[in-house]
């Protein structure tokens, strides 16, 4: 029974060295409690990414609404050039969310017509049904080049979805 105080002693000491064990191995489950918080921080942020998303044609169409219309009316006017005989024509037209600028054009029949197309916005096409001509816009603008050989009023408008004023885009191609 002498051995008593150092079993009692023994038991002290594992049980002292137990709660040393206890706290240090629940330590590393600390991180873990803050590596929670740091997901939802992550999850809090990819939210607004995705209510950005729906949001930026909006945006953009109200911030470059004032950008075309500062380039409204600043385009050259007209010309004309004789090249092996043919008149070719040179027209700048401007598109943008929703019309053309200037929405009736004029050209001479047995002419050329080199039409630029100065783009402030988004994707347009421009759509000629009775001459059959279809150019793609992109935001960078186009040229569309092609011979008017029939006088009257030919109607053209925009053939690629673009907003909400997409069928409002008319304009009309005039040859006398
Ligand atoms: Cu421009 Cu549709």
């Amino acid at each position: 029974m002498n051995n008593l105080p150092y079993i009692i002693g023994a038991l002290v000491i594992l049980a002292v060295m137990e709660g040393i064990a206890w706290f240090v191995l629940r330590t590393p489950s600390v991180p873990e409690f803050e590596a929670v918080p740091a997901t939802e921080e992550k999850v809090s942020q990819v939210q607004p990414e995705k209510q950005e998303q729906s949001e930026p044609l909006q945006v953009s169409l109200e911030e470059k609404k004032p950008e075309a219309t500062s380039d409204s009316g600043s385009f050259p006017s007209p010309t004309t050039e004789v090249v092996d005989g043919v008149t070719e024509r040179t027209i700048h037209i401007g598109v943008r969310q929703w019309e053309w600028n200037p929405n009736v054009i004029r050209a001479k029949a047995g002419e050329r017509v080199r039409l630029i197309i100065h783009n402030a916005d988004v994707r347009h096409t421009l759509v000629i049904p009775d001459l059959g001509i279809d150019v793609d816009i992109p935001p960078d603008g186009a040229v569309a080049d092609f011979m008017v050989t029939k006088k009257g009023s030919f109607d053209f408008l925009c053939g690629t979805y673009c907003g909400v004023g997409h069928a409002e885009m008319q304009g009309t191609l005039v040859v006398e």
